[in-house]
C-alpha cells in the first residue's frame, strides 16, 4: 500500500512529551510516513524534550516570542501550518492536547479539508474561564477531529455530551504514561543535592489563570511552608514564561530552603517527583504521572479537567489559595495516616500502552495490518 503521509504537530513542552511516544510508534510501522512539525510555540522547553527522545523536527517554524500574546501566536501558527500544509498535503494531521499549536492545527487542517486526529480528546472543566484559553482550545480541536483519542471513559462521555459521534471516539489511556514509563526504566539521579532528612516538596505553577494574585498567594503559601517545617526544602523549577519567572524570583528567592531552579529536563524531573514527598502544581500533566508514581499531589487550582485522580483519592484540589495550601499540606507532612492515604499508587490515566492503540485504530482505517493491543 502507499504510506500514510501523518504530520504530528508539536509546539509546547507537554505536547511533546505526549506526542514522542505516539510518533515513535508510528514510525516503527511499516505503513505510515511521519513527519514531525515542531512550530516550537516553545523554544527551550520543546528542544529538551524533542532531544531527549531523539526526535529532530522534519520542518521546524521557530515561531516563540518572548512574552508572546495569544492573538499574534494565533496568526503566526495560522499562516505557517497553512503554508507547511498546503506545500505537501498529509493524510492525517495528529496532535494532542489544547495548546494554541493544536487548536490552530487542527482550523488549519480543517481549512486545508485534511482529516485531524486529536490524542488527549475530551478533558473538560465545563468552563470556558477555566482553563483560559485551553478549555477552549480543547473544545474547537475535538469539534475538527476525524480522531478523537479519549484517555478515560469520562473523557469519551463528555464528548457524547457534546453530540460527537461515537463512531470516531476511541478510548486508549493518556499517552503521558507510555511516556513515562519509558523515562523512569532509566533511573538517572537527582539533577540537585538533598541533605540527608530533608523532605522535599516540589512546585511547578505557570497556568496563565494563575498570573497576579494567584500567584502571589502561590509563593506566601510555600514560603509558609518552608518557615514552619525545618526539614522541608522546596524545590520549584521554575517556567521561562516572564509572567511566571518575575514573580517567582521576587517572591521567593533568598529563603535557605527553597530552590528556584531552571526547568528540568524530562527525565531529572521524573527523578525529583519520585523523590518527592509531596507535589504542588497547576500542570496537567504532573497531575497524571504523579499519581502513577504514588506521589500526593495538591492542585493549585480550583478546578479540574483530570477528576479521575482526585476520585480516587489521590489528587486533591486546594486552589492557588495561601490559607488551603498550607492547610492540607500541614495535614500531610504531620500526618503518616493521612498522608499514607493518598500516597497510593494508582494509573486512572494510562497503562502505558496508550500509543500502540493509537497507531491500531489508525493502522485499521487506513488499511494496514492491524497489531494485536490489549
Ligand atoms: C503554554 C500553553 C499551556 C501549556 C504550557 C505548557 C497555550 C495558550 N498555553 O503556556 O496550555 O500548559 O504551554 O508549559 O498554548 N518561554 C520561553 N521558553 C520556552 C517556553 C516559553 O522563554 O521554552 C516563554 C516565552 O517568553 C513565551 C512565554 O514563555 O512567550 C509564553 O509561552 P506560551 O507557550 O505562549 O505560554 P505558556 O505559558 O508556556
Ligand atoms: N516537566 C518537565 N520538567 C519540568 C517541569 C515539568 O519535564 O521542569 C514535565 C512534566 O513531567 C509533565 C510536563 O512537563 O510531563 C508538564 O508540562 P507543563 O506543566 O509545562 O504543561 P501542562 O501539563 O500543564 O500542559
Amino acid at each position: 500500500m502507499k504510506p500514510v503521509k501523518i504530520s504530528c504537530v508539536v509546539g509546547t513542552r507537554p505536547e511533546a512529551i505526549k506526542m514522542a511516544p505516539v510518533i515513535l510508534a508510528l514510525r516503527s510501522c511499516g505503513w505510515a510516513r511521519v513527519r514531525v512539525i515542531a512550530t516550537a510555540q516553545h523554544r527551550r522547553l520543546l528542544d529538551q524534550v524533542l532531544g531527549y527522545f531523539g526526535l529532530v523536527p522534519d520542518v521546524d517554524m521557530d515561531l516563540m516570542q518572548p512574552d508572546q500574546s495569544l492573538a499574534l501566536l494565533t496568526a503566526r501558527l495560522m499562516t505557517a501550518l497553512d503554508e507547511c500544509f498546503a506545500a505537501d498535503p498529509p493524510d492525517l494531521v495528529l496532535a494532542q492536547g489544547d495548546t494554541t499549536t493544536v487548536m490552530v492545527a487542527a482550523l488549519a487542517a480543517f481549512y486545508r479539508r485534511i482529516r485531524f486526529g486529536h490524542v488527549e480528546a475530551g478533558l473538560r472543566t465545563g468552563d470556558r474561564a477555566f482553563p483560559f484559553p485551553e478549555e477552549a482550545n480543547r473544545v474547537i480541536a475535538d469539534y475538527l477531529s476525524e480522531y478523537m483519542f479519549a484517555p478515560t471513559a469520562r473523557a469519551r462521555d463528555s464528548l457524547r455530551r457534546e453530540g460527537l459521534d461515537a463512531g470516531r471516539i476511541y478510548i486508549t489511556g493518556n499517552t503521558v504514561i507510555d511516556a513515562l514509563f519509558r523515562v523512569r526504566a532509566r533511573r538517572v539521579p537527582l539533577p540537585f543535592a538533598l541533605a540527608a532528612g530533608r523532605r522535599l516538596i516540589l512546585v511547578t505553577a505557570h497556568r496563565r489563570e494563575n498570573f497576579g494574585a494567584p500567584l502571589e498567594e502561590i509563593g506566601a503559601a510555600l514560603r509558609d511552608l518552608a518557615d514552619r517545617f525545618a526539614d522541608v526544602e522546596v524545590v520549584y523549577p521554575v517556567h521561562p514564561n516572564p509572567n511566571v519567572t518575575r514573580p517567582a524570583r521576587r517572591l521567593l528567592s533568598g529563603h535557605p530552603r527553597i530552590r528556584l531552579i531552571e526547568p528540568l529536563d524530562y527525565p531529572q524531573f521524573v527523578a525529583t517527583m519520585e523523590a518527592a514527598c509531596l507535589i504542588l502544581t497547576d500542570s496537567g500533566g504532573v497531575q497524571e504521572e504523579a499519581p502513577a508514581l504514588g506521589k500526593p499531589v495538591l492542585v493549585l487550582r480550583d478546578e479540574t479537567e483530570r477528576p479521575e485522580a482526585v476520585e480516587a483519592g489521590v489528587v486533591r484540589l486546594v486552589g492557588p489559595h495561601r490559607g488551603a495550601i498550607v492547610t492540607e499540606a500541614a495535614r500531610l507532612l504531620t500526618d503518616p495516616a493521612a498522608y499514607a492515604a493518598v500516597a497510593r499508587g494508582v494509573s486512572p490515566y494510562g497503562d502505558g500502552r496508550a500509543s500502540e492503540r493509537i497507531t491500531a485504530v489508525l493502522a485499521q482505517a487506513y488499511g494496514a495490518e492491524v497489531p494485536a493491543v490489549a
